[in-house]
């Protein structure tokens, strides 16, 4: 199989991270739950992962990352957790539904909701957005890199935004944590929601978010937390806070390998190779006349998608042609980011979407570009 999906999930994992599960789902007993080896060893493997996660993205310190179980949980623990009835919070349509779910759940608690538009390539206006900024205006809820299109927003300028204007900055780094650099203190984010399943490259599973010193978050979740056992109510410390119960200790140990192999093939390498395929694939596809890609591409920092339709051809068909006849797995649809879609006039048609790993090779990028073509030819004659 030519895998082609990996904005969904990377399913080419590091050897290191499928022998680091391996290795915890034999050795690990209950962290913080115990002084026998067994414990203190999956306690031990969790710290460093911590530790890893907490220098890749240049946190304060190590207690301010919080384990969860993707990025839709820390997304949820975030906004749940600190907006209420009378804050006025900005997104924007470029939004998957985790975040778009979790915050119409809060307006329907009397939190007030802007969400800024986009062009036709799906890029936003910063000034539309700092005109957004309202004295009640608690904070700005956005997304690194859209999954449908693969703009980059730009977290530099918004976090300086943020920071001018007194409001907090919540980030989903879905998309990007793994193939872009991300430093929560230079880029002045607040909370910075990841998953590890995707470009970190860990098991499914996996996640989790750094909260900024002397942000307080209610947790969603309370239950065992290893400590203070006696206490009525769970412990309110980073990050036992907001990890209430077992951890995943075997997932966690994999996405601590998966951060160390990505830091020792070095990012700058991934997101070079990444963004060669991406070129190559939007190049070669965008000069047939039947195609529309979606996005900007003109800027050459963008994610590793290229998502577009062939006339008005269903994309699932598409897809399906790819996977059945190519052996090419990509995904259609709408890709949980129904504004986006709606702002780029896809509701009903979908989008075939494209998005690369740096397993991928140059021959399976041409594959690709010659099924494109042999499909265009085959259902637009
Ligand atoms: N959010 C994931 C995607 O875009 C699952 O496919």
């Amino acid at each position: 199989m030519i895998y082609m999906d990996n904005a969904a999930t990377s399913m080419k994992k590091p050897k290191e991270v499928i022998d680091a599960v391996v290795s915890a789902m034999q050795n690990f007993g209950n962290a913080g739950r115990g002084v026998t080896e067994a414990s203190l060893d999956a306690a031990r493997v969790i710290y460093d992962t911590r530790e890893k996660l907490a220098d890749f993205f240049h946190a304060e310190d190590p207690t301010r990352i919080a384990f969860t179980m993707n990025s839709t949980e820390s997304l949820n623990i975030a906004i749940k957790g600190l907006f209420g009835a009378g804050d006025h919070v900005i997104t924007t349509v470029l939004e998957h539904n985790s975040v778009l779910r979790p915050l119409y759940e809060c307006q329907e608690e009397g939190v007030e909701l802007s969400i800024l538009g986009c062009d036709e390539r799906g890029t936003i206006s910063y000034e539309e957005m700092e005109a957004l900024i309202r004295e009640n205006t608690k904070a700005i809820v956005c997304t690194h890199g859209s999954n449908v299109t693969g703009n980059l927003l730009d977290l530099n300028r918004i976090g300086k935004l943020a920071k001018k204007h007194g409001i907090l900055f919540l980030v989903d780094a879905s998309q990007t944590a793994g193939v872009f650099p991300i430093d929560v203190q230079k880029m002045n984010i607040d909370v910075l929601c990841f998953t590890g399943h995707k470009s970190l490259l860990g098991p499914q599973g996996t996640g989790g978010m750094y909260v900024r010193e002397g942000i307080c978050i209610r947790p969603l979740l309370s239950g065992g937390s290893g400590i203070d056992s006696f206490n009525k109510h769970h412990p309110i410390q980073m990050p036992g806070s907001l990890e209430a119960g077992t951890l995943n200790g075997h997932g966690i140990a994999g996405l601590g390998a998966a951060i160390s192999y990505i830091e020792q093939i070095g990012i700058e390498k991934i997101q070079e190779k990444e963004l060669g395929f991406m070129r190559k694939f939007y190049n070669e596809i965008s000069k047939i006349p039947e195609v529309k890609v979606y996005g900007d591409f003109a800027t050459t920092i963008r994610c590793p998608i290229v998502s577009f339709n062939i006339g008005n051809l269903d994309s699932a068909k598409i897809s399906d042609e790819l996977s059945v006849r190519y052996e090419i797995a990509t995904r259609a649809g709408a890709h949980c980011a129904p504004l986006l879609h709606n702002a780029l006039g896809t509701q009903r048609q979908g989008a075939v979407r494209f998005s690369f790993s740096h397993y991928n090779t140059e021959e399976e990028v041409n594959a690709a570009i010659c099924a494109i073509k042999e499909i265009v030819e085959e259902y637009t004659l």
